[in-house]
């Protein structure tokens, strides 16, 4: 035992290699297939993003027109997925009602067993493009409205605002959204991805291996700080409440949702854009409060503290004034690191290793099943 160096959280392990992207600790920085992310959200959108994170390359005009086709086509959920979701309770949490039914994609996927790249980009684009119409349609029935089909003739991002609000907004606001969703869309070997990795490394498909990813994603210390950051914000209320809270959150040491990373100390690459197009959201839509109260809690944790904002710092706030639901936040969020988890589970295929780490016992030593009398009462 005392030679066994255990690595809790699995910190400090490298487990494999990986083409899809890169986390640069020294210079706190991302890259998607070699692009930095800063770079992607100002040049591309997101269904360009997911294309380079499955293929390896950005698509041309006419790859983009035919993955833009394919990905219209299939936004449509099947009756059977429909009626699933009227059947949930409204106590469900929308990722598990997500959850059920991406599961439930595989059931009805003829095709569930081909493991090959071009039957598991195929799965993956219709997952990319079902999973709004998913988050949409169970938003709208746990609050007694009839569900919003797809239109074929608008962006991904376009088409959610669509099937959840009925209308497309501002084009800022969008430009926005479509930042989170690049910039949520792949991050190494974090929890929700390795989960995946780990499934797939079964043998298991792709459904199972992104069913398993989204549970992952569901945890708070994951998936669930944008939606943390927002009840934080809630909870203080107004810019002069700002500097009492956070100065007694120092003083008692808590965790303030929103800061921190594991991997990037001095600062998160995609904190300063998603920051301008959050602002240009809050100018629209009667946000400065919000940014007020950003600002005291990032200027007082950043110099007394050294911690600095994560992207759901901007995200959660951002996704407020839009007006979605607070726990339709990590929903989100899966919408966009579908693209992730699948180019992972597709890496994972190429080059499998089965995952079956060691453990320390530290449990009883061997002992004899006494016979049921003789066990003390
Ligand atoms: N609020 C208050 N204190 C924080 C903090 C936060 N958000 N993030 C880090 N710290 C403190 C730690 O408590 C620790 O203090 P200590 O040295 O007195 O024990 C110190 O800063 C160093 O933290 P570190 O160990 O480097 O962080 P970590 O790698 O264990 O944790 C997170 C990283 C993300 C888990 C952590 O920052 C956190 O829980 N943040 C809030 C949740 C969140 O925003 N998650 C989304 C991540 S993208």
């Amino acid at each position: 035992m005392s030679d066994i160096e255990i690595h809790k959280g699995l910190m400090g392990v490298y487990v494999d290699t990986s083409k899809v992207s890169k986390v640069v600790q020294e210079t706190n920085s991302l890259t998607y297939r070699g692009y930095a992310v800063q770079d992607l959200a100002e040049n591309c959108s997101f269904e360009e993003v997911a294309y380079l994170l499955w293929h390896g390359e950005l698509p041309n005009k006419s790859e983009l027109l035919d993955f833009l086709k394919l990905e219209r086509s299939m936004r449509d959920l099947s009756d059977e997925a429909m009626t699933i979701l009227r059947q949930f309770p409204a106590s469900a949490h929308p990722m598990d009602t997500l959850r059920t039914v991406v599961s439930f994609l595989g059931v009805q996927d003829e095709n569930w067993e081909d493991p090959s790249f071009d039957a598991n980009v195929r799965k993956s684009i219709a997952m990319l493009s079902k999973i709004p119409t998913i988050i949409a349609a169970d938003f709208r029935l746990r609050n007694g409205q009839e569900p919003i089909a797809p239109r074929d003739d608008l962006s991904l991002a376009e088409n959610f605002f669509y099937m959840y609000f009925g209308k497309v907004p501002e084009a800022a606001v969008v430009k926005c959204f479509d930042t989170s969703l690049i910039f949520y869309a792949e991050h190494g070997f974090n929890a929700s991805t390795f989960t995946g990795r780990a499934i797939t490394s079964t043998l298991s498909d792709i459904y199972s291996s992104v069913t398993g990813a989204i549970g992952s994603l569901k945890g708070p210390l994951h998936g669930g700080a944008n939606e943390a950051v927002m009840h934080t914000l809630l909870e203080i209320g107004s810019p002069e409440k700002a500097q009492a809270w956070i100065d007694d959150a120092m003083a008692n040491k808590k965790l303030v949702m929103g800061f921190g990373h594991r991997v990037y100390k001095d600062g998160d690459s995609r904190v300063p854009y998603m920051t301008k197009v959050f602002h240009e959201v809050a100018n629209l839509r009667d946000g400065q409060k919000w940014l007020e109260i950003s600002k005291i809690l990032e200027d007082t944790f950043v110099s007394k503290k050294g911690i600095h904002p994560n992207l759901d710092f901007p995200v959660g706030p951002a996704y407020y004034l839009m007006g979605f639901d607070i726990p339709v936040f990590t929903p989100i969020f899966v919408m966009s690191r579908i693209t992730g988890w699948t180019a992972h589970i597709m890496e994972q295929l190429e080059d499998n290793k089965l995952m079956r780490p060691l453990n320390v016992y530290n449990g009883m030593e061997q002992r004899e099943v006494k016979p049921l009398e003789q066990r003390a009462a």
